[in-house]
């Protein structure tokens, strides 16, 4: 009760209203045509004490962003911060409130070889009280977006995309960003062949699904 309530107000204080599964932002379809095309899925997501699957020990986002990637044959990079957050999950909400208040932009491990030799970028990310963890913000403002084309990606527990791929495309200067997908954390975690047919469905709808036949 005491989660849902912190969740319904971090909803509210976003000025959210709870979207669908395939809420729209952005432009058309893809371009995959180049076979020279490098395709990176960048991600953040937690294990530990997570809303609505328990304890888990591979993160929500994390399954998502491998199903992406194999998809896609693309890359992979983790974003994880320095310091870590709570395992529990009231204290990380508490933790992740504090950093949203004030737009901390927290330290994060290692970077991505060869970022700019990537021109199609997914960006995954969980829904923090409607918004991206901070540390991706801290991930797009170390590099350069213009000309990319960026595919947003969620998992959330009741939010849907809450409006953050405006948030990515503010962030991502210059890019073309598409339209993004948001899948509930417990069908990331607990049914993952549903997850599998959203990803799937998403990426043809997007035009991206060629790019692996
Ligand atoms: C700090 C924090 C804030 C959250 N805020 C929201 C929210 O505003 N809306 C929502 O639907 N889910 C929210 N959640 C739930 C997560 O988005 C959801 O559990 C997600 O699948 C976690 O992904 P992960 O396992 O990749 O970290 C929040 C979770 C945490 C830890």
């Amino acid at each position: 009760m005491m989660r849902k309530s912190i969740l319904l107000a971090g909803a509210f204080m976003a000025g959210i209203t709870f979207s669908p599964l395939f809420a729209a932002d952005g432009a058309g379809a893809g371009t995959s045509d180049a076979a020279s095309h490098r395709t990176l899925v960048v991600y953040f997501s937690q294990t530990g004490e997570q809303y609505g699957v328990g304890t888990i020990t591979k993160g929500n986002t994390e399954i998502i962003a491998e199903m992406i990637a194999a998809e896609t044959k693309a890359n992979l990079f983790h974003v994880e911060t320095v310091a870590s957050y709570p395992f529990e999950y009231k204290a990380q909400t508490d933790v992740a409130m504090k950093e949203l208040r004030a737009k901390v932009r927290p330290a994060i491990k290692g970077d991505v070889k060869d970022f700019d030799s990537y021109d199609t970028v997914y960006i995954g990310y969980p829904i923090w009280w409607g918004d991206l963890p901070m540390a991706m913000y801290t991930f797009i403002e170390k590099h350069g977006w213009n000309g990319k084309q960026v595919i947003p990606f969620c998992t959330h527990a009741g939010s849907g995309l809450a409006g953050t791929p405006g948030k990515v495309r503010a962030a991502c200067k210059g890019a073309t960003v598409l339209e993004g997908l948001a899948v509930a954390g417990t069908t990331a975690q607990h049914d993952r062949p549903t997850a599998e047919k959203e990803v799937t469905a998403w990426l043809q709808k997007i035009g991206m699904k060629q790019l692996t036949s």
